[in-house]
């Protein structure tokens, strides 16, 4: 792509092939930088977004061996307060962030076990957590079981109610000019070795100077990507909607008896509960073993649970990558740059994303912090190019 992403023609300069949370933030952010963007989604928001609890947790949910993920995720969740005022103002719409923090807790000797494990690696890694007393807990969270053995308060998480934010994103892309297409997307349309827009369900081409990928776990199945550039796997997660009395103030995370479970106010005053994750492909079924095993599980947390109205069952895929991290910035075709691979991410990572991406459209160059999750990681060293191809 020419740098910035400019269209040959009368056609977008870039053109973001997904209109959920991730392909929004990217295409206002870039439409911010001057550069004319489509969005094409035929139902934006229906995926992954939909069903996210959207905890911005970075550090409750950090794992071993991804470090690299967690100071992105942290540049993300750094960001998110700004981004959030920023979006609600563009769109006109609140979408409930929470700062109560995230309280993980244990039920059993063994849960407990794991939780100060992980624990001490958050003290590894300076990341600020305090444990608490079993009686700690429950000050905080009154409706927590008095059978609770002890947790760990992460004061620094917040969380945000994804389908608001959804919902005030469009309306900030619309107000920085984003067009959004509501039309399915066919293919990536691919010229002389080059992806120079997309062709719709209904035959007709979208011309762009750059294509953003932003498919979520159908990344990778785009007829017109090459194979095997996107290694991009659905990884399905069951969630809950809960309809009640408000039972808790922030995220509690759980481990009981080995599994764990979370739950998430939301700003129009439901409960998430999540989630299964599962290698089943694109299986959308609901089941009654993951209602039963989440609801369980909730229950034995927060007994309250057990008088919530069950409103909403739900299945969806995370975009999940072999390393569990996303794929940001050019790819090995010119003109196709990726934003997609966010797996249990999207909703923290989207603010930094959006910046990142709309960095590398507007200037060609790829800032430091992304270049850990170029998405020429995955090609084996010989037929990487010389220079990452814009
Ligand atoms: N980040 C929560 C999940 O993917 O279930």
């Amino acid at each position: 792509m020419t740098v910035p992403a400019r269209a040959a023609s009368d056609g977008a300069d870039v053109v973001v092939t997904g209109g959920g949370l991730v392909g929004l933030a990217v295409a206002w952010r870039t439409a911010q930088r001057g550069l004319r963007v489509s969005v094409v989604d035929e139902a934006p928001g229906t995926g992954a977004s939909y069903a996210a609890a959207g905890m911005l947790a970075p550090v409750a949910e950090a794992a071993y061996g991804e470090e690299a993920l967690l100071a992105l995720a942290r540049l993300s969740l750094e960001r998110y307060p700004a981004f959030v005022a920023e979006v609600e103002r563009a769109g006109g719409l609140p979408v409930g962030l929470r700062t109560a923090g995230t309280l993980l807790v244990g039920f059993d000797e063994d849960d407990l076990r794991a939780l100060l494990a992980l624990h001490d690696f958050h003290r590894e890694l300076g990341l600020s957590a305090v444990r608490l007393t079993a009686g700690a807990c429950r000050r905080r969270e009154p409706a927590l079981t008095p059978r609770v053995r002890g947790g760990v308060l992460v004061d620094g998480d917040y969380s945000v109610d994804p389908r608001a934010l959804h919902a005030a994103l469009l309306a900030a892309a619309d107000g920085a000019g984003v067009e959004l297409v509501r039309a399915p997307v066919a293919a990536l349309a691919v010229e002389d070795g080059r992806a120079v827009g997309v062709r719709l369900g209904d035959g007709r081409l979208l011309r762009a100077g750059a294509v953003v990928l932003a498919l979520g776990p159908w990344s990778g199945r785009l007829p017109g990507v090459p194979a095997g550039a996107v290694p991009v796997r659905p990884v399905k997660g069951q969630v809950l909607r809960l309809r009640g009395e408000q039972l808790l103030s922030g995220t509690v995370r759980g481990l009981v008896r080995g599994r764990g479970a979370y739950l998430v106010p939301q700003s129009d005053g439901r409960l998430v509960v999540g989630a299964t994750s599962e290698e089943l492909g694109f299986d959308g079924r609901v089941t009654a073993g993951a209602v039963h095993d989440l609801l369980h599980d909730a229950a034995e947390m927060v007994p309250g649970v057990s008088e919530l109205e069950l409103v909403e069952t739900l299945a969806r895929w995370r975009p999940g990558t072999p390393d569990n991290a996303p794929l940001l910035g050019a790819s090995a075709l010119p003109g196709l740059v990726l934003a997609t691979g966010h797996h249990r991410n999207g909703v923290l990572l989207a603010p930094v994303t959006a910046d990142l991406v709309a960095e590398v459209l507007a200037t060609g160059s790829f800032p430091a912090a992304a270049a850990p999750f170029s998405p020429q990681r995955f090609q084996a060293v010989d037929e990487q190019p010389e220079v990452a191809a814009l």
